[in-house]
């Protein structure tokens, strides 16, 4: 068990789909902590969806300014923080987030996740591109990584509340 002491932030890494900023958002209500989802943070410091950021600057400027915004994340007042499925897959973000919270990696099968993808907005690394194959090769690499945070959840179909349930029995 973990016990989130008031200096640790929370952070949720795992694959896009899985629904780390509505599990977030929860898992902070119940613990009276505040929530931020570090892709709206880019986006608002960048004053671009991350999808326009993709598209002119590339992926690198954009890993370089989620490694920012994380790191003042981590910095300011204890939170749960929801990033974007890339973030922890980068070695200083990841070194970041596993030296200065807790990080919960929140997994899912494939098809929950391809559900997901498919009802929400565009996101760049799955433009134009099948989201199964996609989700498939991206989770066979970043699978080992995202293990590497020291608490695993896995979420099942629906409602996000059983994950968040989940992680409040390895939080206390
Ligand atoms: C990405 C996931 C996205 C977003 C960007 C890159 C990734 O966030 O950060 O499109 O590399 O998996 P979500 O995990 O919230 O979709």
């Amino acid at each position: 068990p973990h016990s989130p002491g008031r200096r640790d932030p929370i952070v949720l890494v795992g694959m896009m789909g899985v629904g780390k900023s509505t599990v977030g958002r929860r898992l902070a209500a119940r613990l009276g902590l505040a929530f931020v989802d570090a892709d709206e943070e880019i986006e608002k410091a960048a004053d671009m969806s991350v999808s326009e950021i993709f598209e002119r600057y590339g992926e690198a400027y954009f890993r370089d300014g989620e490694r920012r915004v994380i790191a003042r994340l981590l910095d300011g007042a204890p939170k749960v923080i929801a990033t974007g499925g890339g973030a922890f897959m980068q070695d200083e973000t990841r070194r970041l987030i596993l030296e200065a919270a807790i990080a919960i990696w929140l997994d899912a099968d494939i098809d929950i996740l391809v559900d997901r993808v498919s009802r929400r907005e565009s996101r760049p690394l799955l433009k134009d591109r099948d989201p199964r194959t996609v989700l498939t090769e991206l989770a066979a690499v970043r699978n080992p990584v995202y293990a590497l945070a020291p608490i695993h959840v896995k979420s099942i179909a629906a409602p996000h509340e059983v994950a968040v349930d989940r992680i409040m029995e390895q939080l206390t």
